[in-house]
């Protein structure tokens, strides 16, 4: 194993009914907050009602900041920076999914500095300083509620950036199974494609692979995702299946499955970013389309880790690893089939695949993260297999 540190200072609050907790727990750490969400999932299920109400019992101020859009945009988080200085709030509450608890990290972060927030996502400047950020999260799939990661669109670039900063881990989550109940079987297999990708990606390229306690709790929670996520496709109201489903999305990206494994990148995120940027699809659809294609262009490379996660997560009975690798493959899109997510550009409705010009946004975002794992040409090639 390699050397590492690691601290993750995010309170988590667990469990159904939790949420009405959050005037009373907000109460020691602020007076007045931003309260961010997005469009309307949380009037319709009544999320809302609940933490307003929460909030005027304990004698919480709030000035409301909505809007916020699936793959946030630059442009509307300055917005809720302009409004977060203007009000003088505190701290950011953020209720939502991973796009508003990504934007509503970069309005924290906005509202402390006059400088150009993109510069933090292309890595001009570095933040040192942050407002509060709490979080309610309605969506399990992204991790943001544990990490101090956001990304953000730059909407006159169509540059998809992600950066993260330890003075955006929310100071607390909760994390209330009961309310993601309303999101439908059709975004839960989107979330779970993201899940699977954010355990798999270190596994697969990690520069460590003596890092065996790593590989064990990776394939413990690709297990758990695969029995929690079949569960609620068979009952979307097992309350169970969605409390195992939320945690394994925070334990996938909470930075405990990277200890160990020394340098690694995150090539299906790479190159599924500029997806999601321009054809507005959901992140975890994106990278639906993109993982069986990037197996199949990387499976000499990293053979035997393909051969593992098959033999240990799918149960492939195959010594050869090259076979073993291949049938791994062929049950990963067996899978993803049976959630209704998109394995190609095709089945995704997208037609008019502009290779270059991903190629050419996905060599940006890896150049962002500083880990160059692919040149042009590969993230070409995976782009072409997965055109149909
Ligand atoms: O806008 P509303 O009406 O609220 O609807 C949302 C949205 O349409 C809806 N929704 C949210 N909670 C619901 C619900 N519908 C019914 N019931 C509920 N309980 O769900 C839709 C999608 O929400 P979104 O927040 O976009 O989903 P997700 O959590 O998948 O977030 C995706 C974003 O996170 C980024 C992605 O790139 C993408 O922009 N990521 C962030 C990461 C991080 N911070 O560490 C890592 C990830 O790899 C990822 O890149
Ligand atoms: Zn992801």
């Amino acid at each position: 194993m390699k050397n590492f540190n690691y601290k993750n200072p995010t309170e988590i609050i667990f469990g159904e009914g939790r949420i009405k907790e959050v005037g009373e727990r907000l109460k020691p750490h602020a007076k007045k907050v931003l309260l961010t969400y997005g469009r309307e999932s949380i009037k319709k299920n009544g999320v809302y009602d609940t933490v307003v109400e929460s909030l005027r019992a304990n004698g919480i101020e709030f000035v409301e900041f909505s809007g916020i859009r699936p793959n946030p945009y630059l442009s509307h988080a300055k917005l809720g920076a302009d409004l977060a200085r203007k009000e003088g709030v505190d701290a950011v509450l953020a209720v939502g999914g991973g796009s508003v608890l990504d934007e509503s990290k970069a309005i924290a972060l906005g509202a402390c500095y006059d400088c150009d927030l993109w510069d933090f996502f292309s890595g001009k400047a570095s933040p040192q300083k942050s407002l509060k950020v709490f979080t309610i999260l309605t969506v399990p799939a992204t991790g943001s509620e544990m990490n101090g990661g956001m990304v953000l669109t730059n909407e006159d670039t169509l540059d998809k950036f992600g950066f993260a900063s330890p003075f955006t881990y929310p100071v607390f989550s909760i994390l209330d199974p009961s309310v993601t109940l309303s999101l439908p079987v059709s975004y839960v297999a989107c979330a779970a494609v993201d899940i699977f990708t954010h355990a798999t990606e270190a596994y697969f390229v990690k520069e460590d692979t003596a890092s065996f306690v790593i590989d064990r709790a990776v394939e413990g929670v690709l297990k758990s995702l695969i029995e929690s996520t079949d569960k609620i496709l068979q009952n979307p109201q097992d309350i169970d299946a969605r409390a195992n489903f939320m945690w394994t999305a925070t334990l996938a990206w909470n930075g405990s499955l990277h200890c160990g494994v020394g340098i690694y990148g995150v090539p299906n995120h790479v190159i599924e970013h500029p997806i999601s940027a321009i054809y507005d699809i959901a992140h975890g659809a994106g990278l639906a389309i993109v993982l069986p294609a990037w197996m199949k262009v990387f499976e000499e490379k990293y053979r035997s880790r393909f051969a593992f996660l098959a033999r240990n997560v799918f149960g492939v009975d195959e010594i050869d690893d090259h076979k073993a690798a291949q049938k791994g493959r062929e049950s990963l899109i067996k899978w993803f089939k049976t959630l209704g997510a998109p394995v190609s550009f095709a089945e995704a409705g997208i037609f008019d695949v502009d290779v270059e010009k991903l190629s050419s946004l996905a060599m940006g975002v890896m150049g962002s993260k500083g880990v160059a794992l692919m040149t042009q040409d590969e993230i070409k090639k995976v782009l072409e297999v997965a055109i149909k």
